[in-house]
């Protein structure tokens, strides 16, 4: 049965574009961007490249042991929110933030912050895995010496193997720790970078688009662990997959040319949303 754009967005509740116009001037997101544990607090995020604004006054908690999944058409600022957890953003030319993003009630931009282990606190895998042109044993070992975590080979030895279980890989890799970790199938190397995450036990990960290089089954695999992370990990995932953010995800925020338009329960955002926008997004109308 057909709906129309008229009956859903009655059914909906969605907004209209004249409600929406006094939304947009308010920057006002729709929906709580609060939860009741929150391990990051991000409070009237700004992103300037140069003079564009990729960012507007974004607030949002990620909180502890759940995966919020970050959706928007493509530009909408996604990726540049994302890289604003970790300071990631401090690393390209003329990119300035401005707002407050707490870790643990920690500023994460106080000058006297050293952004070093803070990314390894709040560790990023990226849309195309990257692993060091090293064996799979130095691929997970190396933050941990960066860092200097472990004491000995042995504790190394140790770190290594938990960390290659922990991200699923462990069983396929055991027998060929010093090869190169080049050598392993992109969804293999997807893993490896995540047991190279996992490996400086971080308190959040960031996600950007973490299956869009790989087949069906290396997603269903990156998927289920990251359902499994949850246990330990906050998880923030950038995703162009309505499916997979259904699938992964325990709240959604819906990103629209920098703001972030609304954000609820996954369920509810792609059932019920409550913004004219989020609707046209996910019934395919744009993007
Ligand atoms: N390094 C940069 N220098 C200048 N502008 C940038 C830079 N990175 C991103 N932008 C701009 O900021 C805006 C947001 O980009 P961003 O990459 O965050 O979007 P996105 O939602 O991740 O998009 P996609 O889905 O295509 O990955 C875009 O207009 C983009 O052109
Ligand atoms: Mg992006």
């Amino acid at each position: 049965m057909s709906t129309t754009v008229d009956e859903m967005s009655r059914r909906t509740g969605a907004m209209s574009s004249a409600e929406l116009s006094g939304e947009r001037e308010s920057r006002a997101t729709v929906g709580d961007v609060t939860v009741a544990n929150p391990r990051m607090v991000c409070r009237d995020v700004d992103v300037w490249y140069g003079a564009k604004q990729a960012i507007k006054g974004v607030s949002l908690d990620i909180g502890k042991n759940e995966v919020v999944s970050m959706i928007g058409p493509s530009g909408c600022g996604k990726s540049t929110f994302l890289r604003c957890l970790n300071r990631m953003n401090d690393t390209i030319d003329g990119c300035r933030v401005t707002g407050s993003i707490q870790l643990d009630g920690q500023d994460i931009y106080d000058k006297g912050l050293d952004p070093v282990p803070l990314r390894a606190q709040v560790g990023m895998v990226f849309q195309k895995p990257n692993p060091f042109p090293k064996s799979i044993y130095e691929n997970v070992a190396y933050g941990a010496r960066i860092h200097g975590l472990t004491n000995n080979k042995a504790e190394l030895d140790e770190l290594v193997s938990a960390s290659l279980q922990k991200a699923g890989l462990w069983n396929e890799v055991k027998d060929r720790l010093d090869q190169p970790g080049t050598g392993l199938s992109g969804g293999q190397q997807q893993r490896l970078c995540i047991a190279r995450t996992i490996a400086v036990s971080p308190e959040v990960i960031l996600m950007d688009e973490p299956c869009s290089a790989l087949d069906p089954i290396a997603t269903a695999i990156i998927e289920e662990l990251i359902d499994e992370l949850r246990a330990n990990y906050s998880i923030a995932i950038v995703t162009h997959s309505m499916q997979q953010a259904a699938r992964v995800s325990q709240r959604t925020a819906y990103f629209h040319l920098g703001d972030l338009i609304e954000v609820g329960e996954t369920n509810q955002i792609f059932t019920n949303p409550k913004h004219r926008l989020t609707e046209d997004y996910i019934t395919g109308r744009f993007g």
